[in-house]
């Protein structure tokens, strides 16, 4: 398949027909073919990368060269074809062909060719096309020299004042197509590349890579990087600041700024035991050590499964363990996602629905059956709120991305319907039977990535055929391709929940005053008391809430989140200033989107959100921005 790119609109031309058909839904798609990146991968695969680069925390810039070691799949090939986004090239050359050695070697001769930048699309960024001459070679080793811009969507980069430590720090989120915004190259999960990097930077603070990271490495500027292990773009992943390590097992520790180091530690202490669980059950750990970077609170996903080291929003650490399932879902990704992976966003449901399952098992191993199911039931009860809300074909496990923003079209269902289509296997195959097909699966697929119709082919070889009469694939594919839930979902249940709701009732009939209940609950009881609030409270009633809870001084991110949404929908003054402070510091687009949109709901509300958004971006990640812009002002954003 061959597509051509028209006034930064996608057309698609397939199987050499002549017609152009506008992408979206007039062409059947494709399941092999990424609709977010420009690489032409028929030609050519990236299979290992060497990155030497300036950090400059001052400017703000990257600046350095990237060299890429393809693979030569079509000798004809006279163009190679990158994804940037925002980035200034400012040269690309061949290495030489009778020079061996490594590939930024400085003995080698680099032979300039030409280039050039395809008109940016919105969402996609700029084609890099680089001219090549046909080649009878396996390799082609090319090198670019370039510079991130501002703009670069993939990194923040945080003033002194914005960090605990009032050092600088940047961090990258590459997943799902920002890799491209700080390094040209195939920006696609289906190439995988191991890597290794050089990372320039002041004498005074540290980097730190998805790499083999050493903890004992002296600060004074200069860092290396290496990863053995192939990965696919999204993965790679930088961090520079002010950071500590401390250790908490004998493969796993703690990355943070040192305000933040004991609690992190203390809080993260049973990630050894995680590891274990998941051996236990879906094979080894392959990526040598787990750390975790404590990222600024701006950091805009709850947790990225950056191999080696995840990078974690400090919003978790509540005192507790109470919200540690984001440590037992990164940590499950290197098995789901890392070892084998989703080919194109379509597939994501492969990386965070089986990575929820794992999630809840590890759960289950380390914090108890009790803790987990309640943790399932809030996340099915998430689930059936996104479901109420999406359309149709949103709410398909392998859903049509094409000529959408893979980071706009976000909701629960890759993860917990995901998760929901795993437990239906699992209970139905029997749990022996269903781990062992799932260890198979990792064994057989590792180091790749895959699409959905793999997976399903592996399935039906591998579960539904060799156990025939359970499951038929009908049932699978309603699963897979159908909208809603199926009839026959195994859906989690808990006990746990129950005294919730009669206490929630019985303090709602005027019956039960508050110190007559919650003493023993745990954080997950409480989510459930607020989410399931009915629309309006009296301000009485809120007053005599947090006069007993203290919700609005909780150190629970998410109980803050939970108590904020009852604060807003009621209009109750008192808890304003409160929610001010955790949109000014919390920039968890989880957290944080919710609130906005409920403020939007009313004119006062809005005004509110105006205000607050107009001081609270200045901390925000820059697609957190753009998030929350498309929500207090939709209409400026259209009309940019
Ligand atoms: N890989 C995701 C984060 C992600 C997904 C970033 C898609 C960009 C695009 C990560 O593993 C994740 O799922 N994080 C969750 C936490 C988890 C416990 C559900 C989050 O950020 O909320
Ligand atoms: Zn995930």
């Amino acid at each position: 398949m061959k597509r051509l790119w028209l006034a930064g609109v996608a057309f698609v031309i397939s199987g050499g027909s002549s017609l152009c058909a506008p992408r979206a839904d007039a062409e059947t798609i494709d399941p092999t073919f990424d609709y977010h990146s420009y690489a032409n991968v028929d030609q050519f695969r990236v299979r290992h990368l060497e990155l030497d680069l300036r950090v400059d925390l001052k400017d703000k810039t990257i600046a350095g060269v990237v060299a890429l070691e393809l693979q030569r799949l079509d000798p004809q090939a006279t163009q190679l074809v990158l994804d940037t986004k925002d980035l200034m090239i400012l040269g690309v050359s061949q290495k030489a062909t009778d020079v061996l050695g490594a590939t930024a070697n400085a003995h080698a001769i680099w032979v300039s060719r030409p280039f050039h930048l395809q008109k940016p699309d919105p969402i996609l960024g700029s084609a890099l096309v680089i001219e090549l001459t046909p080649s009878k070679k396996g390799t082609d080793v090319i090198r670019i020299d370039y510079e991130t811009l501002p703009a670069s969507a993939a990194l923040q980069w945080l003033t002194p004042k914005q960090t605990a430590r009032h050092k600088a720090f940047l961090y990258t989120q590459s997943e799902p197509i920002g890799a491209r915004t700080w390094i040209p190259l195939q920006d696609t999960p289906q190439v995988r590349a191991t890597y290794k990097a050089k990372v320039h930077t002041d004498w005074d603070v540290r980097a730190v890579m998805s790499a083999e990271n050493d903890p004992k490495a002296r600060r004074g500027g200069d860092y290396t990087f290496v990863m053995p292990q192939p990965v696919p773009s999204y993965l790679i992943a930088l961090a520079v600041g002010d950071l500590e390590f401390q250790e908490t097992g004998p493969r796993t520790g703690v990355y943070a700024e040192k305000s933040m180091l004991k609690a992190a530690a203390k809080e993260f202490a049973d990630t050894e035991s995680m590891i274990q669980a998941n051996e236990k059950t879906f094979g080894p750990y392959r990526w040598s050590r787990y750390d975790v970077l404590v990222m600024p609170p701006s950091f805009p996903v709850g947790g990225m499964e950056n191999p080696r080291l995840s990078f974690i929003t400090p919003t978790i650490i509540a005192g507790d363990k109470s919200l540690v399932s984001v440590i037992a879902h990164e940590l499950a990704h290197s098995w789901a996602g890392n070892l084998v992976g989703n080919a194109t966003w379509r597939d994501l449901w492969l990386n965070e629905g089986f990575t929820d399952y794992m999630e809840s098992r590890i759960m289950t191993a380390v914090y108890g059956e009790q803790r987990a199911s309640m943790e399932a039931v809030l996340g099915l009860n998430s689930l059936r709120a996104d479901l109420a809300k999406l359309k149709p074909a949103d709410q398909i496990l392998a859903i049509d991305l094409r000529g959408r923003d893979p980071d706009e079209v976000f909701s629960e269902v890759p993860y917990e319907k995901g998760r929901l289509f795993l437990n239906y296997l699992d209970v139905k195959f029997g749990r022996e039977r269903f781990d062992a097909f799932l260890r198979g699966y990792f064994d057989h697929f590792a180091f790749k990535s895959i699409t959905t119709e793999q997976f399903l082919a592996y399935l039906q070889e591998n579960l539904l055929d060799r156990f025939p009469g359970i499951v038929t694939r009908d049932q699978v594919n309603a699963w897979v391709f159908d909208s809603g839930l199926p009839a026959d979902a195994v859906l989690p249940v808990t006990t746990m929940f129950q005294p919730v709701d009669e206490a929630r009732a019985g303090w709602l009939a005027g019956k039960l005053p508050p110190k007559k209940f919650g003493m023993d609950w745990i954080a997950q009881q409480w989510l459930y008391f607020l989410n399931n609030m009915p629309a309006t409270l009296l301000p009485a009633q809120l007053a005599d809430l947090d006069k007993a809870f203290a919700f609005s001084k909780t150190p629970n991110a998410e109980i803050a989140h939970s108590w904020f949404k009852l604060v807003i929908a009621n209009n109750y003054q008192p808890g304003f200033p409160r929610l001010e402070e955790y949109l000014n510091t919390v920039g968890r687009r989880k957290l944080i989107a919710p609130l906005y949109e409920a403020l939007l709901n009313t004119a006062a509300g809005a005004q509110v959100a105006k205000r607050v958004f107009a001081e609270a971006r200045l901390g925000y990640h820059p697609e957190t921005i753009k998030a929350i812009e498309a929500i207090v002002d939709p209409q400026e954003r259209t009309s940019e």
